[in-house]
């Protein structure tokens, strides 16, 4: 369905638990949490993928907090990839636990994996996760062997931190089938550090002349993408501070604990509890409401974001 400003919304991010094995900087800033009792149930999530694919969601990303950390994921990842109409199934993981269950979790339908890795050096991955790196890289390589296509790398720059790793980064790119990108740090969650640290998209791109533009492979994707002579994967650039993509939007998200979000950047959420309770013709009417009130875009100039951190919300 479109939006008040005739976006049509076919993108669906489902937040499956705010809980997470790391503790990046970025993402936590606060530790209140919607507890595991709380959380929606497997058939919670699937009733509402199966809600929004009714009114045209063809795209559903699960995130979390660690998605991999719900005990019922195979089970969301099959109820959901069953559904009629939709086409692109696909999860953001830090990837601590995926070496064990990547194969699991394509045999379930899931299609693609976004993993986060900001550093390439494995002290400093633990410095700023309190994780392993050794473990990502064995997940990547276990979802390679698993056949997801494309595998992309999330890279949050900041600066002084791991902005010099940057080349290392895309050299990933050359002789590997993964796209790497590179994100803007976001003010969500009221962390005050973001606008000192944050690395500019618009520069990097600037100062790499070599990188040539790609056209979008997804309708709404945040990412702009880029090759160069003879690389395997892509680079990408997520830039929502230094060039706005609002105007393309095409997403909506629910968290958790039952709310749902129009925006990433704006605070505005609608709790879709009672809907849930009532059944899925209520649950379609309070998700089409929502979606009627969509704001046109983010805030994220104005002030941090403080109700909940990126953790909670799923990015
Ligand atoms: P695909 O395009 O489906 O591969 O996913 P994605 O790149 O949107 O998903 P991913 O979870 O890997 O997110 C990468 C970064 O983009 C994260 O930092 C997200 O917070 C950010 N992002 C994703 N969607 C939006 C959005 O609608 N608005 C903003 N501002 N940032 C977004
Ligand atoms: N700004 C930008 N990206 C963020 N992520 C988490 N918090 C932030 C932030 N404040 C990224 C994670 C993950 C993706 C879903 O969002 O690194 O890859
Ligand atoms: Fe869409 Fe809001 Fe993200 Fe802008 S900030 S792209 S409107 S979700």
């Amino acid at each position: 369905m479109k939006d008040s400003f005739g976006r049509e919304i076919d993108y669906l991010r489902l937040s499956l638990t705010e809980r997470c094995t790391l503790r990046c900087a970025y993402c936590r800033a606060d530790e209140g949490y919607c507890p595991k009792s709380q959380e929606l149930t497997a058939e919670e999530f699937i009733l509402i993928a199966e809600s929004a694919v009714d009114l045209g969601v063809k795209r559903i990303r699960l995130t979390g907090g660690e998605p991999l950390l719900r005990k019922d994921l195979l089970q969301i990842v099959s109820g959901i990839a069953s559904l009629p109409g939709l086409s692109d199934l696909s999860m953001t993981t830090n990837a601590q636990m995926l070496a064990e269950l990547a194969a699991d979790l394509k045999a379930a339908g899931l299609m693609r994996l976004n993993i986060s890795m900001d550093t390439l050096k494995p002290d400093l991955f633990n410095d700023l996760t309190g994780g392993s790196l050794q473990k990502v890289l064995d997940g990547i390589q276990a979802a390679i062997e698993a056949g997801f296509d494309p595998i992309k790398i999330n890279c949050v720059l900041m600066r002084g931190v791991n902005d010099s790793e940057i080349d290392d980064f895309i050299a990933l790119t050359e002789n590997h089938k993964i796209d790497v990108r590179f994100i803007e740090y976001m003010p969500i969650g009221g962390s005050n550090s973001s606008d000192r640290l944050r690395v500019n998209n618009q520069e990097l791109v600037a100062a790499r002349s070599w990188l040539v533009p790609l056209a979008p492979r997804l309708h709404g994707q945040p990412s702009s993408d880029y090759t160069y002579e003879g690389a395997l994967g892509r680079v990408g650039f997520i830039s929502p501070i230094s060039h706005r993509f609002c105007g393309d939007c095409n997403r909506i998200r629910v968290m958790s604990d039952g709310c749902l979000r129009t925006c990433l950047g704006r605070d505005n959420e609608v709790s879709l509890r009672a809907a849930l309770d009532e059944g899925k013709a209520a649950l379609k009417q309070a998700m089409s409401e929502a979606i009627v009130d969509k704001p046109a875009r983010h805030c994220f100039d104005q002030e941090a974001l403080a109700k909940r951190n990126m953790s909670r919300i799923g990015g």
